[in-house]
């Protein structure tokens, strides 16, 4: 390829950029319009080198909540094959659980389960980095037990999990993680999750 002059230099790289950059997938586990857990998903993507993010709302996937008869009788919802789509563009996949009642939203369980049915290789064994948050102590920590157990079976890779405690108190919008010792546990889990991409 000749390459004539500046202008020509700078498409070139920047079409060089795009093919090696990373395509993440983020989403919060939660339709909650201000959900802490999407923003911390988001930010965990920002941190990743040469990615390009695309940050999902799971309000964009609503389904009626799954039932066989359903399923039989009208079929699995479109917004299901989508948020598949998605899922099989992405070179990694970043998810931020919130917790209701020990475990799962409603919001996240009834896509999980509708996406189960378009194919059995849900997440395609794709490299991942699971979080959790919540404004307690326990960061939400059982949803992500609960989670990084069902989404690590059967599947090849380590899954790198990370549940952040007290979000309000120890994350700032503007400044970003504001506990340095929690700063540094996150960015070494950033820095496995980089690894395996
Ligand atoms: C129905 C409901 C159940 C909840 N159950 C839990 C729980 O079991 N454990 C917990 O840590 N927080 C629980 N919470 C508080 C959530 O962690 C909190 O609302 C958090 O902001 C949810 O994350 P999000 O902002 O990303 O939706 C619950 C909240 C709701 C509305």
């Amino acid at each position: 390829m000749h390459i004539t002059s500046i202008n020509s230099l700078n498409v070139f790289l920047y079409k060089l950029k795009l093919t090696v950059m990373k395509k993440i997938v983020a989403f919060g586990a939660s339709s909650s319009k201000k959900s802490i857990n999407k923003i911390l998903a988001n930010f965990a993507a920002k941190q990743i080198e040469d990615a390009e993010v695309n940050l999902l709302d799971l309000n964009d996937f609503e389904m009626p909540i799954y039932s066989v008869d359903y399923e039989n009788e009208i079929g699995i919802p479109e917004q299901a094959y989508k948020f598949k789509n998605e899922l099989s563009s992405a070179d990694g996949i970043i998810i931020s659980f919130a917790e209701h009642n020990g475990s799962y939203t409603a919001a996240f369980k009834n896509i999980f389960d509708w996406i189960s049915r378009v194919e059995k290789i849900v997440w395609f064994n794709k490299p991942m980095f699971l979080l959790a948050t919540s404004d307690g102590a326990r960061g939400a920590n059982t949803v992500l037990k609960i989670a990084h157990d069902r989404i690590s079976k059967g599947g090849q890779l380590d899954i790198p999990s990370f549940s952040f405690p007290n979000f309000n108190q120890n994350f700032d919008n503007k400044l970003g993680i504001m506990d340095e010792n929690l700063k540094i546990e996150f960015n070494s889990f950033i820095k496995s999750f980089s690894e395996i991409l």
